[in-house]
């Protein structure tokens, strides 16, 4: 196979690669290859942030311009290819050798011991700068701390930190040059996909749906890559090789999102910021699944159809999504077919999908009146964490009795699963306490939960039950509490760090 060079923006700056394993990550790159070593390794897993560096795209129809931030530990090189990539070097660059507003809070703000996290921290705030100097906002301390929450610091306290998020808006302010960074993307932009090779190994980025299908029918074997966020993982930590990459990242047609039939269609390759906003426009409910799903970065770069076809029981999107009635939509050069998302998981990691099939988007059923949904997660940190249970729950509630009750758990099988029993124990009865007894003890029936190092099935079982009383306070008829009544987080929420 011929090769092409891999070209995108480094620091402002046009660069072409060759040479490298398309499984080289972008953080042995700029430390090893460019000798850009203010990005830090810390944890190589996407957990710690030492490794965030911000990614530009143009998106949309007109071209905008969208920075975000991402781990430079868990992204392949060529899936940079188009794009532009900030490391903390640049913001010297920005200042003509000073300090930037970003930098200089810290200072200001005692934000920094050992260093060793800062340039992770320095990156997540550029990008919030950039993004709030763009639309004339100031973040509140929530918005800075979720910025932040993708950075761990093990030196500092986080308290000096989050003051630097709002002292950098009080110095004078450093811009970037959107209009040229956008003129130089539009002269990377390729009309046909990349095709690049290394010995055996190799990447291929088409940029239509029928490239896709077509290419996936040639190499059933290849591994599908979309925001890397699970793959590189696998080559960080269990140090597999892959071989050929097929990288559904250009596929426009993949990254749209769009209403139709009564349903939210979200392409697989939308990433899991992106899918969660349109998500929370119609279910606000689920904002705080959103919130705790990993972090920032790692949101930023995986997608909702990654999340989906990844097939782990313990995944944050899939019981909510099965609890809504969701879709999948299935793709190869055979034709389309679509699918209850449940019977999509047949067995511990095996999933309903030919060796010629790619994931192409997945429908969820927008809201209908009086419809309550919720879903939450149990894991024992509160941001970026992976669960150890996630329930979700939907019905409505008519003349005081419940239909249609839909119930999914991650977490309690080898699978996301239904919660066939409790369901039927629910269907058409008053929404009381003696109906939620009774399908309490159903839920007991419903699954058998493993002890792993994530949670004994003892604890997953009740957590479980804890839930789904969590859900019956909230939407029972009589006196039904508020979510802040119920939130064990709520004391924090109103804690301010910032003067
Ligand atoms: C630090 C960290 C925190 C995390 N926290 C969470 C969390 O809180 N909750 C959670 O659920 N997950 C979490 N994850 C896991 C991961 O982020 C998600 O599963 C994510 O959605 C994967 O998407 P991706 O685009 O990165 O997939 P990739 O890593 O690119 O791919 C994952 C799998 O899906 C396949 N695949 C991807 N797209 C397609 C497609 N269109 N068609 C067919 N196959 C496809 C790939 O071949 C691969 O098998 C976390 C990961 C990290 C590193
Ligand atoms: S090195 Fe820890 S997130 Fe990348
Ligand atoms: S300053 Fe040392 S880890 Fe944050």
């Amino acid at each position: 196979m011929n090769t092409q060079a891999i070209r995108f923006l480094l620091n402002g700056e046009p660069v072409e690669v060759t040479g490298v394993a398309p499984t080289t990550s972008l953080l042995n790159w700029l430390r090893v290859h460019q000798r850009l070593t203010g990005t830090k390794e810390g944890c190589a897993e996407g957990d710690c942030g030492a490794c965030t560096v911000v990614v530009g795209e143009l998106e949309g129809e007109d071209d905008a311009l969208r920075l975000q931030t991402v781990n430079a530990c868990i992204q392949f090189v060529p899936a940079l290819d188009g794009k532009a990539v900030f490391t903390v070097e640049y913001l010297r660059r920005q200042t003509g050798g000073g300090l930037h507003p970003v930098q200089q809070a810290m200072v200001d703000c005692h934000g920094s011991q050992c260093g060793f996290c800062t340039p992770g921290f320095v990156m997540s705030l550029w990008e919030l700068y950039n993004d709030c100097s763009a639309s004339g906002d100031r973040p509140d301390d929530n918005r800075i701390r979720s910025a932040l929450a993708g950075n761990l610091c093990r030196c500092t306290g986080y308290r000096p930190i989050l003051e630097a998020g709002a002292r950098m808006f009080d110095l004078p302010a450093v811009g970037l040059d959107g209009p040229t960074l956008r003129a130089q993307l539009l002269a990377l932009r390729r009309r046909d996909g990349l095709a690049y090779a290394h010995g055996e190994n190799s990447f291929h980025a088409p940029r239509t749906l029928a490239d896709l299908a077509a290419l996936r029918s040639r190499h059933p074997e290849a591994t599908i890559l979309a925001g890397c966020t699970d793959i590189g993982l696998w080559v960080n930590k269990q140090f597999r090789e892959l071989g050929a990459l097929i990288y559904i990242g250009q596929v426009a047609e993949l990254r749209q999102i769009g209403e139709a039939g009564g349903a939210l269609r979200i392409g697989a390759g939308v990433s899991l910021s992106d899918a969660y906003a349109a998500l929370c426009r119609h279910y606000p409910e689920l904002g705080e699944l959103w919130d705790r799903f990993a972090s920032p970065p790692v949101r930023n770069a995986g997608t909702l159809g990654g999340n989906i076809a990844n097939g782990s029981p313990i995944g944050d999107s899939m019981p909510v999504l099965i609890a809504l009635g969701s879709r999948i939509v299935l793709h190869s050069v055979r034709g389309r077919r679509t699918l209850p998302l449940q019977d999509f998981y047949l067995d511990y990691m095996k999933r309903d999908l030919a060796a010629d099939e790619i994931v192409e988007a997945v429908e969820v059923p927008l809201p209908v009146p009086g419809l309550q949904v919720r879903s939450w997660k149990v894991s024992k940190r509160y941001d970026s964490d992976i669960s150890a249970v996630c329930g979700a729950f939907a019905l409505r509630i008519e003349d005081g009795r419940v239909r249609e009750p839909r119930i999914a758990f991650g977490g309690m099988a080898a699978t996301p699963k239904r919660a066939a029993r409790t369901e039927a124990a629910l269907d058409g009865r008053p929404w009381d306490e003696e109906t939620l007894a009774h399908a309490l003890l159903a839920l007991e029936l419903d699954y058998a939960p493993l002890t792993d190092m994530r949670a004994s099935a003892g604890y997953r079982r009740r957590a479980a039950g804890g839930l789904l009383r969590r859900f019956f306070l909230e939407t029972r008829p009589e006196v039904s509490l508020a979510a802040a009544q119920t939130r064990v987080f709520a004391a924090f929420d109103a804690c301010t760090v910032t003067p």
